[in-house]
Order: C-alpha cells, then sequence, then structure tokens
C-alpha cells in the first residue's frame, strides 16, 4: 500500500476503492463475453469479427491488471472471487447467442458493454478530476481505448 498515494488522494479513498472494484468487475465480465464469444462464434462472416473480440479482450484483461494494480496501491484488495463480478460489475454480462452464427447478435452485445464501459470511465474521471491525478490518468487512458472499442465495433455492423 502508498501510504502517501492514500494520503493525496481528496476523494474518500474507500469508496474510490469500491467504485474501482466495480469497474473491476466489469472487464473480468467484458473480457470473458469477447473471449467466449470469439470461440463460439461460427461461419464465414466471423473471422474478421473473431479476430477482434481476440484483441479487444485482451485490452480488456490489461484494463482489469491496471485496475487490480491502483487498487492495490490504494490499500485496497481486488475482488478475489469470481462470484462477485456479476454482483459488483456496473455492466450486464451477455452470453454469446445460441445460434454461433449470429454474429451481429454478438457485435451488438458487445458495442452495449462499450457504451457502457464508457460511461463508467466519463464518471471516474469526472469523480477523480483534480482530486486523484493518478485514478484520473487511468481513467482518461481507459475511457480511450473504450471509445477507440465502440468505434471498432460499430464499424462491424
Ligand atoms: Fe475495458
Ligand atoms: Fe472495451
Amino acid at each position: 500500500m502508498g501510504t502517501k498515494a492514500r494520503e493525496i488522494v481528496e476523494l474518500d479513498v474507500e469508496k474510490l476503492i469500491a467504485e474501482l472494484n466495480r469497474a473491476y468487475a466489469d472487464e473480468w465480465l467484458a473480457f470473458y463475453q469477447y473471449w467466449i464469444s470469439a470461440r463460439v462464434a461460427q461461419g464465414r462472416e466471423s473471422k474478421v469479427v473473431v479476430e477482434e473480440l481476440k484483441r479487444v479482450a485482451l485490452e480488456e484483461l490489461e484494463h482489469a491488471e491496471e485496475l487490480a494494480d491502483r487498487i492495490i496501491q490504494l490499500g485496497g484488495r481486488p475482488l478475489t472471487n469470481p462470484k462477485e463480478w456479476l454482483t459488483k460489475a456496473n455492466c450486464a454480462y451477455k452470453e454469446p447467442p445460441n445460434d454461433p452464427k449470429d454474429v451481429a447478435r454478438i457485435i451488438k452485445d458487445a458495442i452495449e458493454a462499450e457504451r457502457c464501459a464508457i460511461s463508467v470511465y466519463n464518471k471516474l474521471a469526472e469523480t477523480t478530476h483534480s482530486k486523484d491525478h493518478a485514478t484520473y490518468h487511468l481513467a482518461r487512458h481507459i475511457l480511450d481505448e473504450e471509445l477507440a472499442h465502440e468505434d471498432a465495433f460499430e464499424n462491424m455492423l
């Protein structure tokens, strides 16, 4: 834990850690949604989408890592039980459609997840602006990538 790291945050640190943990849960669910969708998707049209889902899934995993590091730096504990991902997340988890050829559904569900993530990081950036530079910087960095993800998936419809 960073003692000074906590001290310089001009916010309720425990509330901030709880908010970071909710975003952390979102990232794991997004990672898994894309990872499993990439594996079950079938059909000729799915090839490009599958590659994109795999690429974006790894970026969501990276976001989870960055959030976990920040939570620990603030003296918190990242969620250690996957059961909590569903109960703590801000955004809904969408199972891949029963029809493995329904790639349009997979894309629409991914766009929904990205839009939810954009709201989450936009809010986190607002909350931390001028009050916690490190978390603000992280929120902005992740927000930029979520904006790019929404754009990438929208272009696939
Ligand atoms: Fe993400
Ligand atoms: Fe994303």
